[in-house]
């Protein structure tokens, strides 16, 4: 309906019924959901544990995956992988890699494995679960003080695991709310606001600013960029770098109403800021979900936000262009980002499990 964005086929049914079947393994096996992504479901079907209608539902969860790749993906594939769990996503074949792996020093591939139960599994969590971290959840560890709560805070080692827990409680308390500000769909539509420079080629920015919530990451600019960004801003994630510098984070907003996420750990600096700038806006911190290797960026941290608090997400401005030469970002010269088309191919299989919106310029 809206130009310039691309409609996932109605996925969720088949991904769904997926979950289901997963649970339901997980009841009659007697370990639980989260043993099943460990241990990994191809374990249970080669032993037999599986129906046919059930490699039925995971078949066909699989050849629409493929049709919905190549319907959506602007030249991505989709191909069968080692068992009916797994696809990999391919580019086009003349794509350039341009992001070298800093260690290794290789160009990222043109092919990327994903597992599709695991995914539908670990998101199907998510979207139940508040990703906020409260006094509640860590009071609810066996040990959350002891041997939680201290990795939180910068240079927490050397607190001697909370053994002074009142200044644990101390330099966590202006990030910590008792429970949770937020729950499970609470709000309808949401847009994700990636950073790239693709991004200046469709003007988005009225339609981004008709979601309920708007998510946006780290420095990424509103003024001078309206037309193309929206200006609506209800939250905004903070990788370390950022939020070392939230006196200057807090300005992006006009409004200065933006819910302020940190991913990594509080500060010392920023429990000071926070207290003398001040900040009045709410800043929390987020609860780390292991998601594996796969796309580890602030991107997907968002995303594992929105899709914890809202009933649909869409994202913007975090495509790869079939073109792609250089990851840019719409607000500076070429950066060098990370692991470019490895996102873009996980935001892809997102999209294809029902589970998000990409918005694309053509
Ligand atoms: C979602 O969370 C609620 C409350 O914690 C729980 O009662 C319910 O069983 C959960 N549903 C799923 C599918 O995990
Ligand atoms: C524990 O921390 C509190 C708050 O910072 C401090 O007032 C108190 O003296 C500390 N207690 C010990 C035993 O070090």
């Amino acid at each position: 309906s809206c130009p310039g964005k691309i409609e996932a086929e109605g996925f969720t049914g088949e991904s769904m019924k997926l979950l289901h079947l997963i649970f339901l393994l997980a009841l009659t096996t007697g370990i639980s959901a989260v043993l099943i992504y460990i241990i990994g479901v191809s374990n249970l079907y080669e032993s037999n544990r599986l129906s046919n209608g059930d490699l039925e539902a995971l078949q066909s969860l699989q050849s629409g995956f493929k049709k919905c790749v190549s319907a959506n993906g602007l030249g991505l594939q989709a191909a069968t992988g080692r068992d009916y769990c797994k696809v990999s996503i391919n580019f086009p074949k003349d794509t350039v890699p341009k992001w070298k792996d800093p260690k290794s020093g290789e160009l990222e591939g043109l092919s990327y494995e994903f597992d599709l139960c695991e995914a539908v599994a670990t998101w199907e969590q998510v979207r139940n679960s508040s990703t906020i971290l409260t006094k509640e959840y860590i009071d609810a560890l066996p040990n959350g003080w002891e041997d939680y709560a201290w990795r939180r805070i910068n240079k927490g080692i050397q607190l001697n695991r909370c053994q002074n827990k009142s200044l644990c409680i101390e330099k966590l308390s202006l990030v910590l709310p008792e429970t949770a500000p937020y729950f499970p769909r609470q709000f309808e539509r949401c847009a994700v606001i990636g950073n790239s420079g693709d991004l200046l080629k469709t003007k988005f920015g009225k339609e981004i600013d008709t979601y309920d919530a708007v998510l946006r990451e780290n420095g990424a600019p509103i003024q001078n960029y309206k037309e193309y960004v929206g200006e609506k801003s209800t939250f905004r994630l903070l990788n370390r770098g950022s939020a070392k510098a939230l006196d200057k984070v807090v300005e992006l907003d006009e409004k200065k109403q933006e819910v302020l996420l940190v991913k990594t750990t509080i500060h010392d600096i920023m429990n000071k800021m926070i207290r003398e700038v001040p900040i009045k806006n709410p800043v929390y911190l987020m609860l780390g979900a292991s998601f594996g290797s796969a796309a580890k960026g602030t991107g997907l941290k968002a995303l594992e936000f929105a899709l914890s608090t809202c009933d649909s997400v869409d994202m913007y401005g975090f495509t790869v262009d079939p073109g792609y030469k250089e990851w840019t970002r719409y607000f500076s010269e070429s950066r060098q980002g990370h692991t470019p088309l490895h996102g873009r191919a996980y935001y892809q299989m997102m999209e294809c499990l029902g589970e998000i919106l990409l918005a694309f310029w053509f």
